[in-house]
């Protein structure tokens, strides 16, 4: 299923303008929207999974739109909110069985989707547990398992992997991966970078409420290419450079530091140039976007990936 965003527009009750005229285009597999605290994510997820209601534009899921075909589109949405709760005195298995119930499932054949489901998020052990009381990864492992219950065609997860640890966060993205199929859309928030580039092939940044980039991992670390360098200072330099340039990590080494930097151009050091990662690419366009440089710098380069 295609997901078309036309210029979407949220203005909220107070006056704020979370959403500017977003277009964007989502096909099947993994989406990953990346944007800092206050970036509308959470405010496009909640459009598109008809919590809240766009103030202008609109989005097509194929041809339903939600204005209109706000039926249709329930039926093929699975959604995993960011402040996802569970309700007092459900066990982990009636939690599941519960949400099967909604996506219409009956009978025998809810107790085996159930099961199975259990099984597949790895809390099969543990369904007798009230699911209040299951551990911060489980909750979540719970929550992708009954956003995924009646086999959605769009399923959209809002930071799922926030404070989980390491390994958490792998088999989180390891659930979803196995439910991607040709024909299925996930759409994935997060502010953690390392998730995305794992999985998904395309991504979108939004910065205050503006579509800033769309595109691969790829492309964004190739925009990145020759502005992440590593220099050597000493204890006394490291607290000016910290004014100068964002810096990504700093590694204590003989007599002083190697730091790396992200700068369009380190005059009066004697940089290195490194290869970036999506991370330093992150932090390369998060630099760009908080000093409001984005649109001079896609005018100036001209780069039709920039927006
Ligand atoms: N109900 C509301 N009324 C007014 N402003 C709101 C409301 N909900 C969100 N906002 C504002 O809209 C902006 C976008 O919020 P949103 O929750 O969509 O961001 P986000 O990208 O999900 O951030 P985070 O990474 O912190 O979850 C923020 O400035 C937020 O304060
Ligand atoms: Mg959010």
């Amino acid at each position: 299923m295609d997901i078309k965003i036309k210029h979407l527009n949220k203005i909220y009750g107070d006056g704020y303008h979370a959403l500017r005229d977003l277009n964007l285009t989502i096909q099947p597999g993994m989406f990953g929207l990346l944007g800092p605290n206050g970036a509308g994510k959470t405010t496009l997820m909640k459009i598109m999974t008809l919590m809240h209601e766009a103030s202008s534009g609109t989005i097509l899921f194929d041809d339903f739109d939600i204005r209109k075909h706000r039926k249709e589109i329930r039926s093929v949405l699975g959604y995993l909110p960011q402040d996802f709760r569970f309700f007092e005195k459900l066990k982990t298995w009636e939690f599941l069985d519960y949400g099967a119930g909604l996506a219409g499932l009956k009978g025998g054949k809810r107790k085996e989707i159930v099961d199975e489901l259990l099984r597949k998020v790895g809390l099969f052990e543990v369904r007798d547990r009230w699911a209040n009381r299951l551990s911060g990864g489980m909750k979540r492992r719970l929550g992708i398992a009954q956003a995924i219950v009646g086999n959605p065609k769009v399923i959209i997860v809002d930071e799922p992997t926030t404070g989980l640890d390491p390994e958490e966060r792998i088999r989180f993205r390891n659930i979803l991966s196995d439910v991607s199929d040709e024909d299925v859309a996930i759409i994935l928030s997060t502010h953690i970078v390392g998730d995305i580039s794992s999985s998904c092939k395309k991504l979108a940044l939004l910065n205050k409420g503006e579509l800033k980039f769309e595109g691969s991992p790829d492309d964004m670390i190739r925009i990145s290419e020759g502005k992440v360098w590593e220099i050597f200072v000493t204890d006394k330099e490291l607290a000016n450079i910290k004014e100068k340039f964002p810096i990504i990590s700093t590694i204590p080494s003989e007599g002083g530091w190697e730091i790396q930097i992200v700068s369009e151009n380190p005059e009066g050091y004697a940089a290195k140039p490194i290869s970036p990662n999506i991370e330093h690419a992150y932090v390369y366009f998060m630099d760009f976007l908080l000093k409001d440089k984005m649109d001079m710098y896609s005018e100036t380069e001209g780069s039709d990936l920039f927006v």
